[in-house]
């Protein structure tokens, strides 16, 4: 904790820039799906950023309220982040793929009267529609009051007068001007608010502060990243999550560095849209998750060997656990085994890495090595005891340190049970995965411990899907579980009971997995729907997900005596 201390992240990452040599260097490099492209120096994107809060304070909006966000990856998401956090309001980040129920929670939970939107962005050459989503889940949380959207893709959107503005009209009125002090805040005070899955149907809102969040995304960044002025780096994630949060937006910029958003697909329209990045940007480190890797390793080495891919001088991974095949072909190929791999283990939670290499730190491929100055990692049993070397437990973390969440909005009760109640004799952190370390100190993580699922390297909470399931009035309960998959790390299969009188059909299938895309989003939608009469559940109502997910697999179910039925 900070405590009494005073400070704003964008003191960090745009003012003192502002009176440095950096003012002039290129902060953000932009590219959009279609090819197209925008730069901010410093000193442009603080124009854009003191502008964008004297409108954000024209609507209303003052410390400590809790201003969405739900935009596509372009320029202005980046803009009103920053805004927010300068004249001292709390931004929410909703990832421009959820849907209508996933935006709707989210919004009501933060009570946001405020919407920051866009008509749409680019998405495998096809806009892609944000502004009717945010228009239906505005219909069903009715906290908005006022909605700013960016015209991204000129595509007809529904705009209701006295609610929606169009962010350009509202950038060139009097009521944007360029001069806007940066609120300074509680180094407690919320930055943020980061909505995450966890073991119940409600997502999480974590909350992230000023102070701690600073000191721990910038240190990390220049240690593990060994960043240097002259680097430019790309993090090739979504700023909607954690990832883009440290990575793309505030740790780059407290250190001066030039950061790159793509807008689109990593194969479109071919699947040498990222090395063509690398080559035409001159990006020197490379940070990205399994699942993309493997996503482009599956179209063979050729396009990325057809680019001069020798700018790069580190790469990255995040997410999930990384496959010795896809390490091999992320370090041979692209990295032509020059680039060491930061494997960089950490959470929405932790705002910043906790077990990563450094450059300098000998490689085991799979293995997130050890972890970051100043962390204590450990793998116990439940009782706390540390298990012998080589064997799995729980991941626990010994310390405090600078970025860690602070709490969950509106629920500390969750806060404290989710996190610090099983270990609280110990005063440890629960980080809900299960790792083993080796002899030599290394820790390999295996996965997670709880019923959350990691899609593509997106996390996502089997209750989250099984609600969307019941959300349709034919399904009166279902389970969903990750089965393993080669691609994608994790997909979704979903066992549902239907209501009395309706049976199952291909045709119904289809509907209810394109019912939990609408409601969450692509990212949830079942790859399998299997129709059955009972679902395994303890004596006490608890379904017994473990066991389908044996039976599913075809592996042993284990002991059955304590099930219900
Ligand atoms: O299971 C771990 C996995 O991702 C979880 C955290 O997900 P999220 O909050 O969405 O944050 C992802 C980006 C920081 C963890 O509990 N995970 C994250 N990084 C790794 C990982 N698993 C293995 N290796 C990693 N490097």
């Amino acid at each position: 904790m900070y405590t009494g201390c005073k400070i704003n992240i964008v003191a960090n990452a745009i003012d003192r820039h502002l009176v440095s040599d950096t003012r002039n260097k290129l902060a953000l490099i932009w590219e959009g799906e279609p090819g197209d492209m925008r730069t901010f120096s410093f000193f442009a994107l603080n124009r854009e950023v003191s502008k964008f809060g004297n409108v954000l304070k024209a609507l209303g909006a003052k410390k400590g309220d809790v201003i969405t966000i739900y935009m596509p990856q372009i320029p202005e998401l980046i803009i009103a982040m920053l805004a927010c956090a300068k004249i001292g309001a709390a931004h929410s980040v909703i990832y421009g793929g959820f849907s209508v129920e996933a935006l709707a929670e989210r919004i009501s939970d933060a009570k946001s009267n405020i919407l920051v939107t866009a008509d749409g962005g680019f998405r495998r050459g096809k806009p892609t529609d944000l502004k009717n989503i945010a228009n239906e889940a505005m219909r069903r949380s009715a906290t908005i009051l006022s909605c700013v959207v960016v015209k991204r893709t000129g595509e007809e959107c529904f705009m209701e007068s006295d609610r929606d503005f169009w962010y350009h009209d509202l950038m060139s009125m009097p009521i944007a001007s360029a001069k806007c002090e940066t609120e300074v805040m509680d180094a407690e005070d919320t930055l943020f608010i980061l909505y995450t899955s966890g073991t119940t149907g409600k997502p999480k809102g974590l909350v992230h502060t000023h102070g701690g969040y600073t000191v721990y995304t910038s240190t990390t960044f220049r240690y593990v990243f060994d960043y240097q002025p002259e680097d430019r780096w790309w993090c090739a994630a979504d700023p909607g999550w954690i990832t883009g949060h440290s990575y793309i937006v505030y740790a780059p910029m407290i250190n001066g560095a030039t950061t790159i958003l793509y807008e689109g697909a990593p194969n479109y329209p071919y699947p040498n849209r990222w090395w063509q990045m690398i080559e035409k940007y001159g990006i020197n480190i490379l940070y990205t998750s399994p699942t993309a890797i493997r996503g482009l390793m599956r179209f063979g080495s050729s396009w990325a060997e057809r680019h001069d891919l020798s700018s790069l001088r580190l790469l990255g991974s995040v997410g999930e656990p990384i496959n010795p095949e896809a390490w091999k072909w992320y370090y041979e190929v692209i990295g032509q085994k020059r680039c060491p791999i930061m494997d960089t283990w950490w959470q929405t939670e932790t705002g910043g890495f906790m077990i990563t290499p450094l450059p300098i730190t000998p490689l085991k491929p799979g293995s997130a090595t050890k972890p970051f100055f100043g962390n204590e990692i450990d793998v116990v049993d439940e009782s706390g005891k540390s298990v012998k070397s080589g064997e799995e437990g729980n991941l626990v973390i010994k310390n405090p340190w600078p970025g860690m969440a602070r709490t969950i909005m509106g629920d500390p009760e969750q806060y404290i049970d989710k996190y610090w109640k099983q270990y609280k004799k110990q005063g440890w952190y629960l980080a809900g995965d299960s790792a083993k370390i080796d002899e030599a100190g290394y820790v390999w993580i295996i996965g997670r411990i709880d019923d959350v699922l990691k899609v593509s390297g997106y996390r996502l909470g089997s209750a989250e899907i099984e609600s969307a399931l019941v959300s349709h009035p034919a399904v009166t309960e279902a389970a969903a579980i990750g089965l393993p998959d080669k691609l994608k790390g994790n997909i979704i299969h979903a066992t549902v009971i239907l209501a009395q009188g309706i049976s199952g059909s291909p045709e119904l299938e289809n509907e209810l997995k394109s019912h939990v895309n609408n409601e969450i989003g692509p990212i949830a939608k079942p790859a399998f729907i299997v129709f059955a009469d009972s679902l395994p559940k303890t004596r006490s109502g608890k379904i017994m997900r473990r066991i389908i997910k044996a039976k599913v697999l075809g592996e042993d179910v284990g002991d059955l005596t304590t099930l219900e039925d």
